[in-house]
């Protein structure tokens, strides 16, 4: 793949060329290597052709391409979105003689001559060699079906058996099978009807996660059951929401009557947790930074010849945020690998200050960011006081603008409206979330704080801890290389700013 080109995210995996869509299949080995399989028309820039590409890495950032993993197995059968598990006592009986065999469970979507949808069935497919080359299972399906809306198993290990939940999307229900085997499964629950309906559910996951206190100290654990829905998002198209609950090994239990959604903007859908995380650690998941609304007509495929990338790593466990309770946080994933030098460091004590920056001689036209602004007097905000991060193209005019905002109650913002490489009545200019969950000491003093990492076409934000977290991809006609923070906050607040230049995770 040629990774130069100007949009080509720089720290993100996108794949060699054509279309991509959902992370599949995802696990890390006893080596410490992660693996991500992906929807991948390796022959076209739209959807279609659905094949499993893979990557594989080291830290998450550095991906190194692998051959296809998985091609359709006849013609007009096509392998969309699954799972994958390491067997590592042989349950399946397919590895005699090793404990790093791979099974993958995905769909397998047939559509007839006429282009209409025939059933959706799931199947399985092993790997002797850690995750490089499948064989594909002789007596598939595994779970066997009439339906042509029935697809994307993700398989978990719970005590004593593999559980596998299943979308039968255009009813609404995720479905929860077991198994002992992985070759057969028995029907065990329906999570049906539950959240945001959108038009369809798709790509559900079930995973553990530690609660954590705002120091970090584990109160506990839950389960959390994510839900993709496409179309019908809130802001249109595609997105995740999850529910918080008890699994007992064959029934998911909410514990409350919440929908709670992954990300604050519009590019984040079909997330998946890496399988081979320990028990009781925080998770890691990363998800497809696009919206089938425009997906197949973004810019890249034109220019560059590619289509769609992943967001960044994240790290995932739960907290309780102020007044709205438990949550998901997304952090970012250890970024040290791929940080390069410190471009800026600058401290401003309250009132107005300001930070300019010309990047434009980082090659790689990416930059890490954190900001920390303490001691806001929260009794003297006003509808003016702002803390603005913006960045720019000096070349053609167009401005990326994100900030905290309290002239309104959208307190933090991400506005792509600037920006003039893509016009699409569905590719919404604006984000924002509803409240800031302050970290301070007592209820009038408060600290805000952001990280952000822009990467040519793609910028996402973790703000608070990652309580809120947003992915916006956008497409400028010009590469931006100027960042401008300005900040006009009460007395008192203090501000610190660090910025770091990203070394190419492709060069
Ligand atoms: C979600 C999805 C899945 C399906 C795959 C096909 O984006 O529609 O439900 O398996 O994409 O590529």
């Amino acid at each position: 793949g040629d990774y130069t080109g100007p949009l080509r995210p720089q720290v993100h995996y996108s794949p060699p060329q054509g279309f991509m869509n959902d992370p599949n299949g995802m696990f890390v080995d006893a080596d410490g290597t992660w693996h991500i399989y992906y929807q991948y028309n390796p022959t076209g820039v739209v959807a279609g052709n659905q094949h499993w590409g893979h990557a594989t890495s080291k830290d998450l950032y550095h991906w190194v391409n692998q051959p296809i993993a998985l091609f359709p197995p006849e013609e007009r059968v096509y392998v969309f979105s699954g799972s994958a598990v390491v067997d590592v006592n042989n349950t399946s009986g397919f590895f005699p003689d090793q404990d790093n065999g791979v099974v993958a469970i995905f769909t397998l979507a047939r559509y007839y001559e006429d282009g209409s949808g025939g059933p959706q069935t799931q199947n399985i497919a092993y790997s002797r060699d850690g995750g490089y080359t499948f064989e594909y299972y002789a007596a598939n399906p595994v779970i066997d079906s009439t339906s042509p809306q029935f697809r994307d198993p993700k398989v978990i290990w719970y005590e004593d058996h593999w559980v596998a939940v299943v979308a039968y999307s255009q009813e609404f229900v995720v479905g929860i099978f077991t198994s002992p085997d992985l070759k057969t499964w028995e029907f065990a629950s329906n999570f049906t009807r539950h959240g945001l309906l959108g038009a369809q559910y798709e790509c559900p996951n079930l995973v553990k996660m530690p609660v954590r206190d705002a120091d970090g100290a584990v109160l506990g654990e839950t389960y959390v059951m994510a839900v993709s829905i496409q179309p019908g998002a809130p802001l249109g198209g595609s997105v995740t929401e999850y529910f918080l609950g008890d699994f007992n090994g064959t029934h998911f239990t909410p514990s409350d009557a919440v929908t709670r959604l992954t990300d604050f903007a519009k590019d984040n859908y079909a997330a998946q947790f890496f399988y081979g995380v320990p028990d009781g650690q925080n998770q890691v998941n990363l998800g497809w930074a696009s919206n089938w609304q425009y997906t197949q007509k973004v810019p890249t495929g034109n220019l560059e010849g590619w289509r769609s990338a992943m967001t960044a790593p994240r790290v995932n466990y739960i907290t309780e945020a102020p007044r709205i309770g438990l949550v998901m946080v997304d952090e970012i994933y250890d970024i040290s690998p791929i940080l390069d030098s410190k471009l800026k460091t600058s401290t401003c004590g309250g009132g107005d200050g300001t930070v300019a920056l010309d990047y434009s001689s980082v090659e790689s036209g990416a930059l890490y960011i954190e900001v920390n602004v303490t001691n806001i007097n929260t009794t003297l905000l006003t509808d003016y006081s702002t803390l603005n991060i913006s960045f720019a193209s000096p070349a053609s005019g167009e401005i990326l603008q994100s900030g905290f905002y309290f002239g309104g109650d959208t307190p933090f913002f991400v506005n792509r409206g600037g920006i003039k490489g893509f016009d699409n009545v569905f590719f919404t200019d604006k984000f924002s979330v509803s409240d800031v969950y302050s970290s301070g000491s007592s209820d009038t003093l408060a600290s805000w704080s952001v990280k952000a990492v822009i990467d040519r076409s793609i910028f996402e934000v973790f703000v608070d801890r990652g309580i809120h977290a947003g992915t916006v991809v956008f497409y400028p006609s010009q590469p931006l290389t100027t960042l401008n923070l300005a900040s006009r906050l009460p007395e008192g607040a203090r501000v610190s700013v660090d910025i770091w230049s990203l070394k190419s995770a492709w060069a």
